[in-house]
């Protein structure tokens, strides 16, 4: 067991998905950062963290590939387990790697074994109208949702590369609808990822679940960078929102609680970290 699980103290419970919806009906920032083994898991806890996503982003961080895409759920469910074991407070939320719920069956299966096995507490996928029955199956199960819109990594060849999503009005208005239809499916979470900072606004504002974002601006209820990005580990070109925590910073955990204290006074992102 982690030296730092037998030391919590009893006024810092667990962050549930009460605690996110009351914060973001107070008003207060939601700090998420990304993580894939106990001892960073360790270190963002103690930063004070309010989520952890073990993300498929793992397959490019740790594994080395140029996508997300040859994740696989065995990859994940690794991963997980070792994040859960040294988190007490952050809520946990786990990636569905690509193609583990193109079916129904498929998703209850996989979202089961990533809570099962993987410790997760929330199971995040990507895409939005084309999910809609995954997330209906999934929230009929009492499995809490994340979905994941605008920049869907998963679907890069699809797409053609990683761009700013939702930049002209009719692709913005769909994305709003689309929020919109996630939540009525049952999604406890949004995430949008690399979307203008008006739509971002637009989006928190048109659904009542907490809306995380990653390069959406500075409205939504929530932020998440990706940890090795904040560390100014990640290898080659970082993308326009990542703000590197090192930098004068004397170690990884002060550089964590350097972001999280930005996360919470507003003072990240700042306008070079959005799009219009
Ligand atoms: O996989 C991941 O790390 C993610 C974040 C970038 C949101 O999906």
């Amino acid at each position: 067991m982690y030296k730092h699980l037998e030391n919590r103290a009893r006024e810092t419970p667990p962050v549930t998905l009460t605690t996110l919806q009351k914060m973001k009906v107070e008003r207060e920032p939601i700090s998420c950062i990304t993580a894939y083994d106990a001892s960073f898991a360790a270190l963002v806890d103690n930063a004070g963290v309010d989520v952890v996503l073990v993300g498929d982003s793992l397959g490019m961080v740790i594994q080395g590939h140029s996508t997300t895409v040859p994740v696989t759920m065995d990859d994940i469910v690794y991963h997980s387990r070792a994040v859960a074991r040294g988190l007490y407070r952050p809520f946990l939320i786990t990636d569905m790697p690509f193609m583990s719920y193109a079916t129904r069956d498929q998703a209850l299966s996989n979202a089961a074994r990533l809570m099962q096995e993987g410790g997760a507490k929330m199971v995040k996928l990507e895409g939005g109208v084309n999910q809609l029955n995954v997330v209906r199956a999934l929230a009929s199960n009492d499995i809490p949702i994340c979905a994941h819109i605008g920049l869907t990594p998963q679907s890069v060849h699809k797409i053609g590369g990683f761009r700013v999503q939702g930049r002209d009005s009719n692709a913005a208005n769909s994305m709003i609808e689309e929020a919109r239809a996630l939540e009525d499916a049952g999604a406890d979470i949004v995430l949008l990822e690399c979307i203008p900072t008006e739509l971002g606004r637009q989006i928190t504002e048109a659904v009542e679940v907490p809306v995380i974002g990653i390069g959406a601006g500075p409205s939504t209820d929530g932020q998440i960078l990706v940890l090795y990005d904040i560390l100014d580990i990640t290898l080659g070109r970082t993308p326009r929102f990542v703000q590197n925590y090192m930098e004068g910073a004397a170690n990884c955990a002060e550089a964590v609680n350097r972001y999280v204290a930005a996360v919470k006074d507003r003072s990240y992102p700042a306008p070079e970290h959005c799009f219009e």
